[in-house]
């Protein structure tokens, strides 16, 4: 679908968005895993969470969405049912490699499949310590999907030093280990979101800059209630949007604050964007709080490299910002966007390259220099990459003529109700 986007000039309004994708799909999980009925609010309406659902309904997990609430009724340790067919993880890398840990420690076959995109993204990365942990587990040839998962008696716990800063692999081990008698050390040097220690009591402490995390059964999770807060890479778009339209005022309420996600409100406070946080409170172990923007100019800055695994999401939005902001915006030590859902900065230089500008395009990043040479006819590419979608249609909003985005459906990955927000606000 092609969806043209008209110039804005005025955001305004309160905004309230869906919950975090990455809480969600953790909730989903281990609400299954759980012996009894858990009770999710706020939970992702993203296509990604249904595909973390579908899974879990498949491997026998009572899973009842009404209204506002999801309510999860698992079966506890080592009773979730043998699949019937394979387990189809859509366009979610979260779904794929969380789960492959899980089914790691379960005692039938199974296999884990996933969407063209999907398919091409790499899976060894956790298929090298689950194989190390014992597991019967294996990828395609090209180390991606399908992944082939039998089960095995020498599941034991051991001691990783994480390869890539990835909070998906480092979850994979975690979800393997939760069902060890024996504590399972993850060290971690670059510290990736941590959402699953939260949401599992799990213990870490920080040495030397090395994040170092202990995992046993002890970590096997119960049931819960929780109201997951909105999802802070959603809210980078309306963020973005509001800091470039003129004397434009937002809130977005309860919005996950979690530190290992706010880079992208540090980096763009940084550039001269007003941020303010308000109403912070800590639900569930879970940082949230308000944001109110307003309308900014916006000045490049040095992007450091220690916060690239911070805002990885939040990159191609962030660009935007930056094309928008005084001097030229400058992305290096990223080259984690090559394997996202499409080679996002292959899909990056692509479309700023329809605007003339003069885009130079590295293994790890990229650069933009010059100004919009050309604002008429623009049609960007989506990719089929839900952020990319959404970041074109943040810039198209932002040119005289507006700008069409092909292939918009792609938003429900994440946001399905995208549009309807953008209409509420302007
Ligand atoms: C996620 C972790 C990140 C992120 C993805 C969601 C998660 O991926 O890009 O959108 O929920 O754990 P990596 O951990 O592979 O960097």
């Amino acid at each position: 679908m092609i969806q043209q986007f008209e110039k804005i000039e005025n955001i305004n309004g309160i905004l309230n968005l869906p919950g975090d994708k990455s809480i969600s799909h953790r909730a989903v999980m281990f609400a299954s895993l759980a012996k009894g009925e858990s009770v999710i609010q706020n939970c992702s309406n993203s296509e990604d969470v249904k595909s973390t659902m579908n899974i879990f309904s498949q491997l026998g997990i009572r899973i009842d969405v009404g209204g506002e609430k999801i309510k999860i009724t698992g079966n506890g340790f080592n009773s979730l049912r043998v699949p019937e067919s394979e387990l189809y993880a859509g366009n979610s890398g979260t779904t794929a490699r969380l789960l492959s840990g899980i089914l790691s420690a379960q005692n039938f076959n199974s296999v884990i499949t996933g969407d063209e995109s999907l398919s091409i993204r790499p899976m060894l990365r956790v298929v090298e310590p689950l194989r190390l942990m014992g597991a019967g587990i294996n990828a395609s040839e090209l180390g991606t999907l399908p992944l082939i998962i039998n089960p095995t008696k020498n599941l034991h716990p051991i001691e990783y030093k994480m390869k890539v800063a990835s909070a998906q692999v480092k979850s994979a081990i975690i979800l393997a280990a939760i069902h060890l008698d024996g504590e399972t050390i993850i060290n971690e040097t670059t510290k990736t979101r941590d959402h699953s220690e939260r949401m599992l009591g799990i213990k870490t402490e920080v040495q030397n800059n090395i994040t170092r995390i202990v995992v046993s059964k002890r970590n096997y999770p119960e049931p819960f209630e929780m109201t997951i807060p909105a999802d802070i890479s959603t809210a980078s778009f309306f963020i973005v949007l509001t800091l470039l339209a003129k004397d434009s005022e937002l809130i977005i309420k309860n919005v996950s604050l979690n530190p290992t996600r706010t880079g992208i409100i540090n980096l763009l406070s940084s550039m001269g964007g007003s941020i303010e946080i308000e109403n912070e409170v800590i639900v569930n172990g879970e940082i949230c709080g308000d944001i109110k923007v307003k309308s900014s100019r916006l000045k490049n800055i040095d992007i450091p490299v220690d916060i690239i695994p911070n805002i990885i999401d939040e990159v191609p939005i962030l660009s935007v910002a930056g094309l928008f902001a005084e001097g030229n915006f400058k992305i290096n030590h990223a080259k984690e966007l090559r394997i996202k859902e499409s080679d996002r900065i292959k899909s990056l230089c692509y479309n700023y390259k329809l605007l003339g500008l003069d885009v130079v395009e590295e293994d790890d990043g990229f650069e933009l220099n010059g100004n919009i040479q050309n604002e008429t006819d623009i049609l960007f590419e989506s990719f089929g990459d839900h952020r990319i979608a959404m970041a074109f249609a943040v810039l198209s909003m932002q040119l005289k003529n507006g700008a069409a985005v092909n292939q918009f459906e792609s938003v429900a990955v994440s946001n399905p109700d995208f549009l309807e927000q953008i209409k509420q606000l302007s």
